[in-house]
């Protein structure tokens, strides 16, 4: 995909793409050369004559050894280059994007040395053509996300933050990359820790069961809530009986349990979209007790399958491989976490028509997905590989996020658990004293809007910088910071850029004129090596792709940002010959900045 995007043209792709593997473009010593690297085969191994009668086969010498060695490598080298050479053979003449003639570089290697004149034109139709054409296309239509998915009555943690950041920045790649995408947010708003919340508020409130009240509360008041009843009910066995009683007149359908049942949950729903609101991000809700109405039958058609066995009164479904089975209904009759997980994959598949399925949760889960997938296919839901309808199903797990001296993170308010809306209001508050310090004059409503999209745009960014898998340390010193690899680094190389469009005060810059008139000749080293990493962006994208990693797209946006500020230190742009082609130049950079932003949820500012 890399080369047939970096060579629209090329006549004969089969010749460069010949061998196996997935060939990449790679920078290579000078700055405008590259190198395309694939597997080339590999001589036939000599291999050493059978030892005759059970003799001792006689041992080389270390001499000896080298000097087969050096042969080995040697034929080696000479077939390579062989190929290299018929593949170099096999192209045509003139390649448009490349200089000169390619040629053999020992081994392995082909140098092709990319045309300036080519590449400028490449970054020249990024403005002319916009880059939605630059995304990796998928062979998928429909992708469903779980993501963010927080329980009702409790605070939502670090872990969910983690889940929502990196939900929503596999959403917004995956619409880049043209799929529908359906992001849904499995709320855990069902259980029979409602049970025990619902007969705690008829207990203890002035207004009993009906108390209006508690809608307005915030997570922090149902957090205290939640903690008392479960005190409660731990230590009363009267009381359990009663939440449990209660349980069950909830799921009955008593009307005024629902309406317990569903204030709670909108007091949890709007301190969650609070968070969301700051953060940008959209969830359609779609929680644990949507699935209620579905368990039941999926349970009874499981056993018609004969695919459920039963495990001291519970019944179970074994998965092929796995320790334990997955749990689908207890000895008295509830049903579990992973049941209305099994009737939500039918459901996405069936229902919503999902190809590609997605849950974004803590590592911790893997193990619980497993047996979820696992049940799904022996129960049909998922087709199997060879069928046309075999959907693509992810587990995108994720490690701990760790206070900066490496333990349990804490807020300044300290308390059990930390509060995802002081972490935003902190980073808020430090990025305004960053930007009052370089701005005095700004206006308090810029300020606002700028140190939100900082802020906030810190913590994002300092999570997804993270290989996804590893545990990092939530370090505001660290992701705050003016330089190195942070939020407010790339924030302030893009505005960089505005404001030299701004100097420039050319109207053809703003109206697209001069993209459309001008070219852009790339001369200095710098602007050649900048170009040349700009063309690179749908690789970045479909490295992020292959693991779902999208640590490989803030990689390449921070190396942007950094060849960005080395042409910027040696290159002069304003009152310059140059100066068209610069201009189009950082628009070109400002153009695939943005649109990195954009997948990584982040709010780009025009002046800091
Ligand atoms: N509510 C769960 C938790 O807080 C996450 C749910 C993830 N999604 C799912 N379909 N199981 O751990």
């Amino acid at each position: 995909g890399a080369i047939e995007r970096a060579f629209p043209d090329l006549p004969n792709q089969q010749a460069v793409v010949a061998p196996t593997g997935n060939p990449k473009i790679a920078d290579y010593q000078c700055n405008n050369a590259m190198i395309i690297s694939g597997r080339l085969p590999q001589p036939p191994k000599e291999k050493p004559a059978p030892a005759e009668n059970g003799q001792e086969k006689p041992k080389l010498s270390k001499a000896e050894q080298k000097k087969l060695k050096a042969a080995e490598q040697e034929a080696r080298n000479k077939l390579q280059n062989k190929v290299a050479q018929q593949i170099i053979d096999a192209l045509p003449e003139s390649l448009p994007m490349i200089a000169g003639r390619p040629a053999t570089a020992g081994g392995a290697f082909i140098n092709m040395r990319v045309d300036t004149a080519w590449m400028g034109q490449v970054v020249q139709s990024m403005l002319v053509e916009g880059i939605d054409k630059w995304a990796p296309r998928l062979p998928h239509k429909r992708a469903v996300i779980d993501f963010s998915s927080p329980n009702v009555a409790k605070e939502m943690h670090v872990g969910h933050l983690r889940s929502t950041i990196l939900g929503d920045t596999l959403a917004r790649t995956l619409e880049y990359c043209g799929l529908e995408v359906v992001r849904l947010n499995h709320v855990g708003d069902w259980g029979t820790q409602f049970g025990m919340l619902i007969q705690y508020i008829a207990e203890s409130r002035p207004g009993g069961i009906n108390d209006t009240n508690i809608e307005h509360e915030d997570l922090g008041q149902l957090q205290a809530l939640y903690k008392k009843s479960k005190e409660r009910f731990d230590a009363d066995p009267e009381f359990k009986e009663r939440a449990k009683a209660a349980v069950g007149r909830l799921q009955g359908g008593d009307a005024e349990c629902l309406q317990a049942w569903q204030r709670i949950c909108k007091a949890s729903r709007q301190a969650f979209q609070a968070v969301y609101d700051r953060l940008g991000v959209k969830l359609e809700e779609r929680g644990e007790s949507f699935y209620n109405p579905f368990l039941a039958s999926l349970v009874e058609e499981l056993a018609g399958q004969g695919i459920i066995e039963d495990s001291n009164g519970a019944k179970v479904v074994w998965v092929e491989g796995q320790e334990n089975p997955l749990i689908v209904q207890k000895a008295d009759g509830a049903f579990l976490y992973g049941t209305t997980d099994l009737a939500a994959i039918r459901h996405r598949l069936q229902t919503e028509k999902g190809d590609w399925l997605i849950y974004v949760t803590d590592l911790g889960q893997a193990g619980h997905f497993d047996l979820v997938f696992g049940s799904a296919k022996k129960a049909g839901f998922i087709l199997p590989k060879d069928d046309p309808g075999h959907p693509r199903i992810d587990h995108v797990g994720f490690g701990l996020v760790l206070g900066a001296d490496g333990k349990r993170i804490r807020t300044r308010s300290g308390g059990d658990n930390v509060r995802l809306s002081e972490l935003l209001d902190e980073a808020k508050e430090r990025c305004q004293t960053t930007i009052k310090d370089r701005r005095e004059d700004i206006g308090e409503e810029e300020l606002d809007m700028a140190s939100s999209a900082m802020g906030y745009g810190a913590i994002k960014y300092a999570d997804l910088k993270n290989h996804r898998t590893t545990n990092y340390k939530f370090d505001f010193d660290a992701m705050c910071d003016l330089k190195g690899n942070t939020a407010v680094y790339l924030l302030y190389a893009h505005a960089r850029i505005a404001s030299i469009v701004r100097k420039a005060d050319r109207p053809e810059v703003s109206d697209g004129s001069l993209a459309k008139s001008a070219s852009i000749d790339l001369e200095h080293p710098a602007e050649v090596a900048l170009a040349l990493h700009l063309i690179r962006f749908p690789e970045a994208l479909e490295d992020m792709l292959e693991d779902l990693t999208p640590n490989r797209l803030t990689e390449y946006l921070y190396i942007l940002s950094d060849k960005f500020n080395t042409f910027y230190t040696n290159c002069h742009v304003i009152g310059e010959a140059q100066e068209d082609s610069r201009l189009l130049l950082v628009q070109s950079v400002a153009v695939v900045m943005r649109q990195c932003f954009h997948l990584l949820g982040l709010t780009p500012l025009y002046r800091i």
